[in-house]
């Protein structure tokens, strides 16, 4: 059996059900190229049944990369398979991936089906797939939970009708490492034919054992992982491409798997979901949090200048995080600027490069060095983002130990320029109260964060916030010196996200 893992990205699919993580679809089509530029085997680009913006979002990508696999999820039925085919034909490797469930809590209360009836399903589903292409993956949803002489039956069936992949997701995020793998062996020794496919693991981490049970399932013999960046999924997330791929990197000793990955742009895509979906990453986080490399203890730094192996077992360079290598500043002209776009792997029109490098000067006139992040954090801020409805056009904040915390603001609505003034208990919830007031918008904040963007006193300020509004949620995220303004910024790009969204629903489609 071949050492190698299939990396089966669903961060648009799978990762994109993550409560207010949805992204429109110049926002998808720019992920998908960086998913491209990391070499991810196959990229699960959406579910096209689910509503007509995933269909057309799924349709674009296939059509635009070409060097990786494109999947698209169906229920097993013959409209879902259909629609698929239709938005992924245009893939230079287009894939169908098809499920049900079979666990038996499943069949009973939400399916209301025999297990006969899902095996001709699901076969019926396999066949249908088969009339379009040959690359057909077959998943069992609630697979961890399914009855192991059942699952070996609907595996034998889909194989003979045509399956290439089996994939055994542990939906619930309820198996524990040794009972995965061993179900995982259970299947490579009791399935007829199994050598002839691959065998894939998908596992969510309500238990915190994603990642445990994915190592678990490849060492057993799966060889494909489906995996998102940072990990990002329905409820508490999915399995996380980064520390699945560098744990079969960084522990080769332990067994000798090898992927495709290119890992230097683990890092850049890691801040590519987070700056799309606004969905911070925790800085514990295995691989890519903000101290994933950060020696804070005494007796570790002296360790790691005596050397580098005594506390680390990757180097942060590994999975591209760089050096600063070249600071830009108030005097760095457009060349400069374009390298170091380039050079973070951003492809810019000239129109889109004009407009950086005056929000770039702007910038340089507030802060000494310009770094990475805060290149990125303009790119993000004018390029990734969703077409304004509402524009920051003036923030004028008053506030201190004794004023009455005053904001000023006057807003682009619809084309139209607004202006009002209004109070709060601090300067923000004073400028939150004003935007809402003059939006006539219901949106309640609630969540907000506040970071630094990167080191030193006059350091940029991230805020996070999410918004909600009848049963819609959206992240809006800002950036800014000013923490107010970045604060004004990221609320008004959540009630932008939120608009769209309204505009735009996502069906809910039952499973
Ligand atoms: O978790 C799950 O079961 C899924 C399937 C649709 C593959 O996401
Ligand atoms: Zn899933």
């Amino acid at each position: 059996m071949s050492n190698h893992v299939i990396i089966f990205d669903t961060t648009l699919r799978d990762g994109e059900q993550s409560p207010g993580a949805s992204m429109n679809q110049a926002e998808k089509l720019r992920l998908a190229y960086q998913l491209e530029k990391l070499r991810v085997d196959v990229i699960e680009a959406g579910f096209p049944a689910a509503s007509k913006g995933d269909f057309e979002a799924v349709k674009l990508i296939a059509e635009k990369i070409r060097n990786c696999q494109i999947a698209a999820l169906a229920r097993a039925n013959k409209q879902d398979i259909d629609r698929a085919w239709e938005a992924v034909k245009g893939a230079a490797n287009p894939r169908i991936h098809t499920f049900i469930a079979t666990s038996d809590i499943h069949l009973k209360h939400k399916l209301k089906m025999t297990r006969e009836e899902v095996v001709q399903a699901a076969v019926e589903a396999v066949r249908r797939a088969r009339t379009y292409t040959e690359n057909v993956e077959f998943s069992t949803e609630d697979g961890s939970r399914t009855d192991i002489e059942f699952m070996c039956r609907i595996l034998e069936a889909v194989i003979k009708a045509g399956a290439a992949t089996v994939n055994i997701p542990d939906t619930v995020g309820y198996a524990m490492p040794q009972e995965y793998g061993m179900f995982i062996k259970s299947i490579m020794e009791g399935v007829p034919h199994i050598d002839k496919v691959i065998v894939s693991v998908h596992c969510h981490d309500d238990l915190g054992l994603a990642v445990a049970n994915t190592l678990a399932g490849i060492h057993n013999g799966a060889r494909q992982a489906e995996v998102t960046i940072n990990g990002i999924g329905e409820r508490a997330g999915n399995a996380s491409l980064e520390e699945v791929v560098m744990a079969l990197r960084t522990r080769q000793d332990w067994a000798d798997f090898t992927t495709r990955i290119d890992v230097e742009q683990i890092y850049p895509s890691s801040r590519l979901v987070s700056m799309i979906t606004g969905m911070v990453v925790q800085p514990n986080k295995a691989i890519v949090g903000a101290n994933a490399f950060a020696h804070e203890a005494g007796i570790h730094q002296d360790g790691v200048l005596k050397h580098q192996t005594t506390y680390e077992i990757m180097r942060p360079t590994d999975i591209g995080l760089k050096s600063n290598a070249m600071v830009l500043g108030k005097h760095s002209g457009r060349h400069a600027l374009k390298a170091r776009i380039e050079n973070l792997g951003y492809e810019l029109s000239e129109e889109q490069l004009n407009y950086l490098f005056t929000d770039f000067k702007e910038l340089a006139d507030k802060k000494k060095e310009i770094l990475d992040e805060d290149i990125e954090a303009l790119i993000a801020e004018r390029i990734l983002r969703i077409p304004d409805r509402y524009k920051l056009l003036y923030l004028n904040v008053i506030s201190g130990t004794v004023a009455v915390p005053t904001a000023t603001v006057q807003i682009e609505a619809d084309g139209q320029q607004l202006q009002g003034a209004g109070f709060g208990v601090g300067p923000i919830d004073a400028t939150f109260n004003t935007i809402k007031n003059m939006v006539g918008t219901r949106a309640e904040l609630v969540r907000f964060s506040v970071s630094a963007i990167t080191g030193g006193m006059d350091a940029q300020g991230e805020v996070m916030v999410r918004l909600q509004e009848n049963g819609f949620v959206a992240l809006g995220r800002g950036t800014d010196p000013d923490i107010i303004t970045a604060s004004a910024k990221a609320f008004i790009n959540g009630l932008n996200r939120l608009s769209y969204f309204k505009e735009n629903p996502v069906t809910t489609v039952e499973l």
